[in-house]
């Protein structure tokens, strides 16, 4: 992972960039750790660095007084170290929608009485303020469920508003806006390709939603912290996706290249070799 940067003063960003091999592009992945009264971490990172990634969350707050693991869904990129984090505090109530729950419990031993199940419209007090569960408007699990801190305004918005981008940033406002909004377009299409099933209007419903929400941030999974006044641009380009041209796997001869790209990166032999 990447070193973690603060994005306010009460929200500290885990970020991990991934490089996309061979098209010159990283998509950021992030978790992050909201330092309300009751401190709150969201989503656990990658899997691969778990030794890192707890010693990050360490490093911000104290582990024994982590009260809430806010998982946004059961992804392989927000669970990477859900059960060593769990087991590491053991304070912590793990807030997820149910199903999450139920299906992690195929793959590891979820203690399902520290489990607080959670749904859009719920709220949960942390303290000095109230997290409200939010839907967020394009996804790629049908159990997503981001979170407005309706104190601040901070919008953690699932996978929604990722972009790939050029290299690893942090701050949303040092990309070109039109780099910024073909990364964004980029990421939509590959992660909710549903999306050109949308039915148009019903769509605007839902992009409307999130303008209601007056978000004075975007925190997404896959984008550097977003302050100001980007919401309208952001919804600009979400409200583009079902009309753009939809996103095409790589072929296999093109996985070869990019496993080349990867190798020649790390200085190592062509990783693919005979076939
Ligand atoms: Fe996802
Ligand atoms: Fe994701």
């Amino acid at each position: 992972m990447d070193a973690p940067y603060q994005a306010a003063p009460d929200i500290h960003v885990l970020p991990t960039n991934l490089p996309l091999p061979g098209a010159g592009v990283v998509l950021p992945v992030n978790a992050y750790v909201l330092t309300a009264e009751e401190p709150v971490l969201i989503d656990t990172g990658i899997g691969i660095d778990g030794d890192q990634f707890l010693d990050a969350v360490g490093s911000i707050v104290d582990l024994q007084a982590l009260r809430w693991i806010w998982l946004t869904h059961d992804d392989a990129d927000h669970t990477g170290s859900i059960q060593r984090v769990m087991d590491a505090a053991p304070n912590a109530r793990l807030v997820t929608n149910a199903f999450s729950a139920l299906r992690m419990a195929t793959w590891w031993p979820v203690p399902f009485d520290r489990v607080h199940a959670i749904r859009p419209g719920d709220r949960l007090s942390v303290g000095d303020r109230t997290l409200r569960a939010v839907p967020p408007p394009l996804f790629d699990n049908p159990l997503s469920i981001g979170l407005l801190d309706e104190a601040t305004g901070s919008f953690f918005s699932v996978d929604s508003f990722g972009a790939l981008l050029p290299e690893a940033v942090q701050d949303a406002a040092d990309v070109p806006h039109e780099t910024l909004a073909g990364g964004m377009l980029a990421w939509s299409l590959a992660d909710s390709p549903w999306a050109h099933l949308v039915d148009r209007p019903r769509f605007d419903q839902v992009l409307d939603g999130v303008r209601r929400l007056q978000p004075s941030r975007i925190l997404s999974s896959h984008l550097p912290a977003a302050n100001g006044t980007s919401i309208e641009h952001f919804l600009e380009v979400l409200a583009s996706v079902p009309d753009a041209e939809p996103a095409v796997a790589p072929s296999h001869e093109e996985f070869g290249h990019m496993l080349a790209a990867m190798a020649a990166a790390q200085g190592q032999p062509d990783l693919v070799g005979a076939e």
